[in-house]
């Protein structure tokens, strides 16, 4: 079954041009970044499912489309009895890959489907998981492309029952009200299941304040979603 899902991959890459793009994670933090990839359902994870980014250092990566996925980068990492954990953006793994597994939230998120054939490709930075990091997106190349960048640092304006302390005190990561509260009004279930009954809250505006182009909640409005066509490739920028 495996090797029959894998042979049609490779017909359809063969009938449809292999074609890819190139993401270049560039790690403008002050401290090392560990970036996380995991691919959508049914497709195999990509050459790299997590690396390390020092300051200052920046790692290409060939995204074979189409694919959809998200990337995120995990702070304060250290292993430990052979353990690799990290302080946020963790995707328990226990090691520097991830392996199919996705970030325990609170986690920035840059959710990512690319098309096929160099058609339009769609982007957006999440906070509806939380938010650990600031990150930007710059297609190069392409025609009709938006950058998209949420450069803020959420964790200095987060209120204290939504914030994740490191061991120093300071402020390393914000839940999301949904994460926090786990209150159908911010997770937008049950009746509040729709766009028109869950509105903005609170706390989701302290997120959209912040990064206006990001996803601050589950029904944000449509101005988070960028596209981007003509076979771009992109960089992925932390503390942009
Ligand atoms: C995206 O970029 C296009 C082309 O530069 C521009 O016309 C459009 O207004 C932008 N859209 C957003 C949402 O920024
Ligand atoms: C948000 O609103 C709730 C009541 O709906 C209130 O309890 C809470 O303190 C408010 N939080 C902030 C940060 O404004
Ligand atoms: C936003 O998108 C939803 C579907 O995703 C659509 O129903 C709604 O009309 C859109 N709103 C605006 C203001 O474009």
């Amino acid at each position: 079954m495996e090797s029959r899902r894998l042979l049609t991959q490779i017909l359809v890459l063969l009938i449809s041009g292999a074609h890819s793009a190139t993401f270049t994670f560039i790690n403008n933090c002050p401290d090392t970044v560990w970036p996380g990839t995991l691919t959508g359902v049914s497709r195999s994870q990509l050459s790299s499912s997590g690396f390390e980014l020092a300051a200052g250092a920046t790692y290409a990566l060939n995204v074979p489309a189409p694919w959809s996925g998200r990337f995120w980068g995990r702070s304060l990492c250290s292993t430990s009895a052979g353990k690799f954990t990290c302080g946020t953006g963790d995707c328990g793994s226990g090691q520097i890959t991830c392996n199919g597994a996705g970030a325990i939230p609170p986690c920035t998120l840059v959710e990512f489907t690319l098309a096929a054939n160099a058609g339009q490709d769609f982007y957006d930075i999440s906070l509806v998981d939380g938010y650990n990091l600031p990150v930007s997106v710059t297609p190069q190349g392409g025609s009709g492309c938006n950058l998209t960048s949420c450069p803020a640092n959420v964790n200095s304006v987060c209120p204290p029952e939504l914030s994740v302390t490191g061991s120093d005190g300071s402020v390393i990561a914000c839940k999301s009200a949904c994460e926090a509260f786990k209150n159908p009004k911010y997770c937008c279930t049950g009746d509040f299941g729709s766009p028109s009954t869950c509105p903005p809250t609170n706390y989701s505006m302290i997120f959209k304040n912040q990064c206006p182009q990001a996803y601050s909640y589950a029904y944000d409005d449509n101005t988070s979603t960028f596209t981007c066509s003509g076979g771009a490739n992109y960089l992925i920028t932390f503390c942009p």
